[in-house]
């Protein structure tokens, strides 16, 4: 499976897998924003035909105070269920952070998270090292917390 930088008309298929596998959805104005303004820090996986089988959408933090330094923040990553515990989201979240850092040099990188999502909880804690920084109550559409 080959890791590479999105391309604009990756978006539609990027669009496509996050409606197949999160209830978090964006509208195509903001994978056009993400790609236009970061265009370095989103990544797609593809199959060996070239179809989009995971994603990662991320940006550097916009929103920061005066005592912040920049970073960056992953709007949204997933992977295909058929393609999944591959390594996948891994070799998605390293290829995005190094160009976080080299390119914007980004401190370090935020996410959220649902408080249920095991997978990605023990992807970002043990595998990446994220710590908690904290829980936002019912961040969610549906009133789930999410870790910060
Ligand atoms: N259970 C427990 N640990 C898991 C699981 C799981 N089902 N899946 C991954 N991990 C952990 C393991 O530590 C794993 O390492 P190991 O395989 O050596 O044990 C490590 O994460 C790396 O796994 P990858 O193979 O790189 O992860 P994968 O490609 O399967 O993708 C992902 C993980 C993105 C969470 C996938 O399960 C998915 O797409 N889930 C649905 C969408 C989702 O929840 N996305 C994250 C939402 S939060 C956000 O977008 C900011």
């Amino acid at each position: 499976m080959n890791i590479r930088p999105a391309r604009i008309d990756d978006l539609m298929g990027m669009q496509a897998c996050n409606l197949q596998n999160l209830p978090e959805n964006y509208t195509m104005r903001y994978y056009l924003y993400h790609a236009l303004t970061w265009p370095q820090l989103s990544y797609v996986a593809e199959d060996h035909k070239g179809r989009i089988v995971g994603y990662i959408l991320a940006k550097m933090e916009e929103d920061i105070g005066t005592e912040d330094e920049p970073h960056g923040h992953v709007t949204s990553i997933s992977v295909l269920r058929s393609y999944r515990r591959l390594g996948l989201a891994k070799r998605l979240m390293v290829q995005s952070q190094e160009a976080m850092a080299t390119i914007y040099r980004a401190s370090y990188v935020s996410l959220h998270v649902r408080k249920s999502n095991r997978a990605a909880l023990s992807l970002y804690k043990d595998t990446l090292g994220f710590t908690v920084k904290d829980i936002e109550k019912k961040y969610y559409a549906d009133g789930e917390d999410a870790v910060r």
